[in-house]
């Protein structure tokens, strides 16, 4: 018989102490450590039989390729494309964000979506039966077949799933709530997300259907972040955006049956989530023109080209140590812009507050957002605009050299779409010098280039604009 031993859980990360301390020292998170009754039996761990004698395993070769699992397309692209292409029979996909950023509203607009193919079941420990119902007809989907049932106790929740005519897809709205009986500790602490979490898996791969699992992620200790799920889960999308725009982007950062990095943009209108094609002409909207301190970045999220404005305010300080403050961009990588034109180009910012902005709530990780960056900074401290039709991309080095970057062409090419007339961007070496049709290419491979040409005052950047 398996003995119940007290170890505590660090409620973000997961790590198991012997002990209480106050701080995680795995993740380094206060206050989030909490005592858990844990058994030494595995979880889940009938299958052996529990006797200690396993059955010897049937071994495959790597060449017996078997087919592509097929996919469920939504026919909602920006989904689409975000899981790789559709959902794959008996994966787990967990949908992490924010309480309040539409997790749940997009989920009741998939399984609608897919309901009219196959099986959907929505089951709901947030929410009533009714609220769903009132949302659906919000969204305008409530004659489609869903089933959905309110339910937090698991073990009612797989008795409801494992039948042969159970659900093709299910979405589990959220793990947080969901509990098993049989564990003292309470719904939405580590132990209890990650057993759920495990069941449900198990029972999505024995009856093939999708599992769709909503975390929600929060700073504080008592709900169970869904960190500690994203290890067992196929795939792991975050729904993320400002709470005061209407943009949500929808982004992979695991996926064992696509590529990650990929986004969907959406956008929250008062019928629901609707599917933003064209993000770029979104981020770019109602950008001023050619104001000092706005540069437009030619970037790339996943395989899609995405152009969005960046802008930087330097102003005097009255504080000895002046503030730096990011939205949108690592504040790490502002740090080293800085010092790198301080250090190679002899721009001062020391004395003055800094404040960086990626306008529209998206979040840029790409390195090649220096540049972009640097012109926005030196157009704010010089006060000379970047003409209002050029876009900005690559990467910088600690010795002041632009670097090339990935996929030139596709930022070049929808610059173009756009409308913008040039680009400011790296040197391009090797044969493959394709013009690039109405884009006039200013290629320069030194920071100290950029800064000459802020140092004439800009003037054929304006010329560039009215002529
Ligand atoms: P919800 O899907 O409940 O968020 P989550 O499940 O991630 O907690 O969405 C909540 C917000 O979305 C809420 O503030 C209201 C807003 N919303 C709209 O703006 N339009 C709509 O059509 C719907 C259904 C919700
Ligand atoms: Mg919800």
């Amino acid at each position: 018989m398996a003995k119940a031993k007290a170890s505590f859980t660090c409620q973000a990360c997961g790590a198991v102490h012997p002990r209480w301390t106050g701080r995680c020292d795995a993740c380094g998170e206060w206050n989030s450590l909490l005592e858990e009754v844990s058994s030494s039996a595995p979880i889940g761990g009938r299958a052996s039989g529990g006797t200690g004698r396993g059955r010897v395993l049937e071994m495959s070769n790597l060449a017996d390729v078997n087919e592509p699992a097929p996919r469920r397309k939504t026919g909602i692209d920006e989904f689409d494309r975000v899981t790789g292409g559709g959902l794959v029979r008996g994966s787990a996909v967990l949908i992490g964000g924010d309480p309040g950023i539409g997790k749940s509203t997009l989920l009741l607009q998939v399984t609608a979506r897919l309901a009219a193919g196959i099986k959907c079941a929505y089951i709901t420990g947030e929410e009533a039966v009714d609220q769903v119902q009132m949302r659906a007809r919000r969204l305008g989907v409530e004659s489609s077949p869903v089933s959905v049932a309110a339910a937090t106790n698991l073990a009612d929740i797989l008795a409801t799933l494992d039948a042969p005519d159970g659900p093709d897809l299910v979405v589990i709205d959220s793990i947080q709530t969901m509990y098993i009986d049989a564990l003292d500790s309470a719904p939405g602490t580590v132990a209890q997300v990650r057993a759920t979490a495990q069941e449900l898996i198990r029972l999505a791969k024995k009856r093939g259907f999708v599992l769709l699992l909503v975390g929600h992620v929060t700073k504080e200790g008592t709900i169970a972040g869904p960190r500690v799920l994203e290890h067992m889960v196929d795939t792991v999308l975050y729904f993320e955006g400002e709470r005061g725009h209407q943009f949500r982007i929808l982004r992979s950062v695991k996926n064992r049956f696509g590529a990650t990095d990929e986004i969907g943009v959406f956008e929250m209108t008062d019928r629901g989530l609707s599917e933003v094609e064209n993000p770029s002409a979104l981020f770019l909207a109602g950008r001023q023109g050619q104001v000092p301190g706005s540069a437009v970045f030619a970037g790339m999220e996943g395989t899609r080209p995405v152009l969005v404005e960046i802008q930087a305010l330097v102003a005097s300080s009255p504080l000895a140590t002046p503030r730096r403050a990011v939205v949108g961009w690592d504040s790490g990588r502002l740090a080293m812009v800085l010092a790198v034109l301080e250090s190679r180009c002899g721009l001062s910012f020391s004395g003055g507050e800094v404040y960086l902005n990626v306008a529209g709530g998206l979040r840029i990780g790409e390195p090649a957002a220096d540049f972009a960056v640097a012109a926005a900074l030196t157009s704010s401290l010089t006060g000379v605009p970047l003409p209002a039709d050029m876009v900005v991309f690559g990467e910088i080095s600690l010795s002041g050299e632009v670097r090339s970057v990935g996929q030139a062409d596709a930022r070049m090419k929808e610059a173009a779409k756009l409308g913008f007339s040039s680009a400011l961007m790296p040197t391009r070496r090797g044969k493959n010098k394709k013009s690039n049709g109405s884009l006039e290419l200013r290629e320069v491979s030194e920071l100290q280039d950029m800064i000459s040409f802020f140092e004439r005052g800009g003037d054929s950047a304006v010329k560039a604009v009215s002529g």
